[in-house]
């Protein structure tokens, strides 16, 4: 088996990219570890930047986005009994969408398979090797644990595999640098049959902790709590989820009250962010959380793993056609920028509305300073506006 470049993961970014090479006539096979119905149900995060949905248009997959999508204008911080909206549009000129990561996912299968282009499900992949050569290659089994062992031969190899997936093994352990934190809290997220209690989103840094509420449609509510790292969800009862939800968005007021319905999901999300550099090793390109993770406060993992194979696929478009490893060269640096911004970024958002259980009240000043700044000064929420929405290349 042979294909220009051989992509390890049909996640996003996985997808997208092989999408994004497709448009720019490089063929390439996406080899995926998990049945499609697992990748299609997964529940992650729900929130795109412009740039996300301008490359959802750009491969063909923003009919269901442009029909079931929620677009927002604005979203609303809240502490200490009171709001405060950030009002994008207005500071930045751009907007957000609010479409499902699993949502996503599904329409980039969809396409791939309409287009009759290899993507191979329950494929594990076994090794990556000869990424120091030009001819790396991917060996994978298909099918189960007695499946037919496989060999793809590629020109390239992409990485989209996710942090736990085997790739990233391929680079030599001491040319790699690893950043890591991990934060001391991590996130209870239910969906619920019930219309969201605000038109925009909220984030809550409320006495017990973080809050979010979300949506996914005008009949379905997301939202989150801060929990404990460890907590069984299965531990929490219906009713005191919405009752800790209702205390953390509580305004002094009263001129907030959370709907309740009836919870038909409930998971727990640990919360660490992890930068692993360089991104390339030879032929051997990583992208998406196989090179890096953010807590979800945000949502920036899907955003940045489509921003990162949108640089990819300019290079690896560039390389086929032209031979010139300029951009190829390049692709860790800029992709890089990007994440680093946007770490800082998901590490503000989470540190400035969680409530750390060491409880040191020097932080804690910090943090409602940071709030108190953002109330109060229009440059601070525009920054916070211009990040939230995601930055051009060239302001990161
Ligand atoms: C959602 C998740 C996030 O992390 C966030 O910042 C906003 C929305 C969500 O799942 O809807």
């Amino acid at each position: 088996e042979r294909t220009q470049v051989a992509i390890v993961g049909g996640g996003p970014a996985g997808l997208m990219l092989a999408h994004l090479l497709r448009l720019r006539g490089v063929d390439s096979v996406v080899l995926e570890s998990r049945p499609r119905e697992r990748v299609e149900t997964r529940q992650r995060a729900g929130i795109l930047e412009h740039g996300t949905v301008e490359a959802l248009r750009e491969v063909g997959a923003d009919a269901r986005m442009d029909e079931l999508g929620l677009p927002h204008d604005g979203f609303e911080l809240r502490f200490a009994g009171r709001g405060v909206r950030v009002d994008m549009q207005e500071l930045t000129g751009e907007r957000v969408m609010i479409w499902a990561q699993t949502e996503v996912t599904k329409d980039l299968i969809a396409l791939r398979l309409d287009h009759g282009e290899p993507l191979v499900f329950d494929a594990e992949v076994l090794a990556v090797s000869d990424v120091e050569t030009d001819s790396p290659s991917v060996r994978y089994r298909h099918g189960g644990s007695d499946g037919e062992v496989h060999v793809l031969h590629a020109d390239v190899v992409v990485g989209a595999d996710g942090s736990y997936g085997p790739s990233r093994r391929a680079i030599p352990e001491h040319l790699v640098r690893r950043f890591e934190r991990v934060y001391p809290y991590s996130w209870l997220g239910i969906l619920a049959d019930v219309a969201p209690s605000s038109h925009e989103l909220v984030y809550a840094r409320g006495r017990t902790g973080f809050a979010l509420a979300s949506m996914r449609s005008p009949s379905v509510t997301r939202a989150y709590i801060q929990v404990p790292n460890g907590t069984d969800p299965q531990s929490w009862a219906d009713e005191a989820i919405w009752d800790e939800l209702s205390a953390r968005f509580a305004l002094d007021d009263g001129s907030f009250t959370l709907s309740r319905g009836p919870i038909t999901d409930k998971s727990v999300t640990p919360m660490r962010s992890m930068v692993t550099e360089p991104m390339r090793h030879g032929r051997l390109f990583l992208a998406g959380d196989a090179a890096h993770i953010v807590p979800p406060t945000g949502a920036k993992g899907l955003n940045l793993a489509v921003a990162d194979v949108r640089v990819l696929a300019e290079a690896l478009g560039e390389w086929f056609a032209t031979k010139d490893e300029t951009l190829m060269d390049a692709y860790s640096d800029t992709a890089l920028r990007r994440v680093w911004r946007a770490s800082h970024f998901s590490w503000t958002m989470t540190t400035m509305l969680h409530v750390d259980p060491d409880g040191d009240p020097f932080d804690e000043q910090l943090a409602l300073s940071h709030l108190h700044h953002i109330e109060s000064s229009e440059s601070a929420r525009r920054a916070l506006a211009e990040n939230y929405r995601g930055l051009a290349l060239g302001a990161l």
